[in-house]
């Protein structure tokens, strides 16, 4: 390690001792509960991931509860979080762990990084907690550490900026004190180095920032320019029929992908050639409420309106009786569902 970045890490890990972060409940745990962490920490802020890691863990102690359950249960307790792709991956790689490693978490980067929901920087951040192996992390508030006090040019998605940026953080990454040294960066971006108005002048490395010396921490890191997010629209149908609603599973892949959801057609001259080729029925909705919710996701919004059905009786037959049920209201509870179409439910129940 070269003096410049033996002299970042120091600066880092004196700051750390005094103002980082030591109580946070994933803090000095086993690599199970760290990797729950990550993942969940992934694209959710440590306040909102809190409660559902304790809730998470309540039901799925180990790794051998995780793997042994079903995939509905893993991602009825994932939902509210969000980006459902990462409880299937959790899942996924809990299962493999189980029949291919009996059961003992890798303690080995190539083998860690090819699990599902699991690259580099989960990787490095794993391992380094876990079992204070040096490996560098890269995620959003290190990028942004990185990029601004090295000014590097370019944003996430070009591949030359990543690997600069990677190049980077493991020239800084120091071989003692890698977990403390980690877990600092991420404080910093996250409580310092924040995204709009930083708090250079309590960043300690702010003598070494090259981004406050010429004043354009604003410019860095560089962003892609942007273009407008799309707009889309879908139609749900409640079909509703006494205390039952007829709910769907959805695709495992795309949005929301796996979790139990209203069936969806494009617009309302769709609603009766859905209803004849899954229920065998025709009835027209009671009501059409417009754009009740408007959803955003990373790359579109999604404007959901209702179409509520009742029903006198209950169908005959659906077509599709693995992904289509017939659920008591009371039980929705036990099915995963996302956030808006829960929303969308309880305003219902109201
Ligand atoms: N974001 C990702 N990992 C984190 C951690 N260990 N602590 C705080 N924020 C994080």
């Amino acid at each position: 390690m070269d003096a410049d970045a033996a002299s970042f890490a120091n600066a880092v890990l004196t700051w750390q001792r005094r103002y980082g972060r030591h109580d946070l409940p994933w803090q000095q745990q086993d690599a199970y509960r760290v990797w729950l962490s990550e993942v969940m920490l992934q694209q959710t802020q440590v306040n909102t991931v809190i409660p559902y890691y304790q809730n998470f863990l309540t039901r799925f102690p180990d790794l051998k509860e995780l793997a042994d359950a079903s995939i509905d249960e893993v991602l009825q307790h994932w939902q509210g979080l969000g980006y459902y792709a990462r409880a299937r991956n959790l899942h996924k790689a809990a299962i493999i762990i189980r029949d291919q490693h009996q059961g003992c978490f890798p303690r080995d980067f190539a083998e860690l990084e090819v699990l599902p929901g699991i690259g580099r920087s989960t990787a490095g951040a794993i391992l380094s907690f876990a079992f204070g192996q040096r490996w560098p992390i890269l995620d959003g508030n290190v990028k942004r550490v990185l990029a601004r006090c090295f000014r590097v040019p370019g944003w996430y998605g070009q591949s030359a900026t990543m690997k600069q940026l990677w190049y980077l953080a493991e020239a800084v990454t120091p071989g003692e004190y890698t977990a403390e040294f980690n877990q600092a960066m991420m404080d910093i971006g996250s409580m310092i180095c924040v995204k709009s108005k930083p708090k250079c002048e309590a960043c300690p490395l702010k003598d070494m920032c090259a981004s406050y010396r010429h004043h354009s921490q604003a410019e860095y890191p560089q962003k892609k320019p942007q273009r407008v997010k799309p707009h889309k629209r879908t139609l749900m149908l409640l079909h509703r029929c006494d205390e039952q609603i007829l709910l769907w599973r959805r695709p495992p892949s795309g949005i929301w992908g796996g979790l139990w959801s209203l069936p969806e057609v494009d617009e309302a001259s769709a609603v009766e050639l859905w209803q004849q080729s899954f229920l065998s029925i025709v009835q027209s909705p009671r009501a059409l409420q417009q754009d009740v919710i408007r959803h955003q996701f990373s790359h579109y919004s999604l404007d959901i309106s209702l179409a509520i059905i009742e029903l006198e009786a209950l169908p005959d037959g659906i077509s599709d009786t693995e992904n289509y049920a017939w659920v008591d209201t009371k039980d929705i509870g036990k099915h995963g569902l996302p956030t808006p179409v829960r929303k969308i439910l309880s305003l219902l129940q109201e």
